[in-house]
């Protein structure tokens, strides 16, 4: 309730689960207004949605900007991400206005960090492809060289962005055999020394991996951070594997390195944009393994995702604690 007494608006841009829908409704504090769809909400609903409310529930599909904070207008208390990933929001404009922000950080890690070492695997050993080979009739017969790729075994595995899910990322890989792990970012870690870790300089990791993992956070440093000048820098026999945001990576580069063979071979769980058009032509490259943005999505952690964000929402609503507050 808000001072005088009436039930506060929220408006949750996505269909939620139940479940995630019931911790909300049975606080009795707010009432949901929701776009109940599985397709974004287009952006005139959304500047419409958002007017009078006090919460707004979001996903990292919509873009939240000075034009949707002003068309909430001045009831806005909180903002609540279904992501760890928050580019998507103009923290400037939100901080400014004393709005509170709550997101999903640790619950969606491990699923992340499997993801990514399923894409990596995949692409290293050609998996896309070698499933294509045996259905359309491309396997004539066991033979020495055909379908070769890449082993981690004695490697030197490179982590952009040692983070939550770097670090979990870094720790499921090394039992692969992984000789050397090195990473870069903007501060040293002490964790690292679990895993031997060196901190290097973005040049040193670029040119020495084997495998190149970008799980660093979208910010103005990092956008566009894998372009033309990286990929000169990189080993012909290495591979780039993406699972934080599509424009950390100049994709028209990558499709350059790609196609040329200054690489060998791009996984990527995120692009920009989302979707990939389906005649994109990173699509028509068989050394890049593309997939739609499926890190976290488990069913449990998606769960625990949603019900994560309601109780953040709900805490910022009542002006009381937010499992999950970023600090602005
Ligand atoms: P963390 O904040 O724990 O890690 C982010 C890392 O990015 C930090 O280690 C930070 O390093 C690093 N970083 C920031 N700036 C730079 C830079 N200029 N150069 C190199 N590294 C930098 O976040 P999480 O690990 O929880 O999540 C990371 C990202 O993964 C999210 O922001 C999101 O974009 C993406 N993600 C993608 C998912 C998917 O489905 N594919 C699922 C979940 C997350 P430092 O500490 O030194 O600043
Ligand atoms: C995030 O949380 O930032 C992911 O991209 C989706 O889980």
């Amino acid at each position: 309730m808000n001072a005088i007494g009436k039930l506060m608006k929220i408006y949750v841009t996505r269909r939620l689960s139940q479940e995630g829908l019931k911790i909300l409704s049975s606080s009795g504090v707010c009432d949901v207004c929701m776009w109940d769809s599985n397709q974004p909400v287009p952006r005139e609903e959304l500047l419409k949605g958002v007017q009078g409310a006090h919460g707004v529930l979001c996903l990292l599909s919509d873009k939240v900007d000075a034009e949707v904070l002003n068309a909430a207008g001045p009831n806005l208390k909180v903002i609540s991400t279904l992501s760890v990933g928050y580019d998507h929001l103009d923290l400037n404009e939100i901080k400014k206005r004393g709005i509170r922000v709550g997101y999903t950080p640790d619950v969606l890690t491990d699923a992340t960090a499997e993801l990514t070492v399923a894409l990596l695997l995949a692409t290293a050993r050609r998996l896309p492809e070698a499933m294509d080979e045996v259905k359309n009739g491309g396997w004539s017969s066991w033979t020495p060289f055909w379908m070769c790729g890449y082993g981690l075994s004695g490697s030197t595995v490179g982590v952009i962005g040692l983070g939550r899910i770097g670090m979990a990322i870094a720790r499921r890989l090394m039992p692969f055999g992984v000789k050397r792990l090195l990473y870069s970012g903007r501060t040293e870690k002490a964790y690292a020394a679990e895993l031997n870790g060196e901190f290097v300089p973005l040049d040193t990791l670029t040119s020495e991996s084997d495998f190149i993992v970008v799980s660093c956070s979208l910010t103005a440093e990092t956008q566009g951070l894998c372009d033309k000048t990286f990929f000169s820098k990189m080993k012909k026999t290495a591979i780039l594997i993406n699972s934080s945001r599509g424009a950390v990576v100049t994709q028209e580069d990558l499709y350059e390195a790609l196609k040329s063979g200054q690489i060998a071979a791009a996984g990527l769980d995120v692009t920009t944009p989302e979707p990939l058009p389906t005649n994109h032509p990173l699509l028509t490259l068989k050394n890049c393994v593309v997939l739609p943005h499926i890190g976290s999505a488990t069913y449990s952690t998606r769960g625990v995702m949603v019900a994560l964000a309601a109780r953040n929402l709900l805490g910022g609503l009542q002006g009381t604690e937010m499992p999950s507050e970023l600090a602005l």
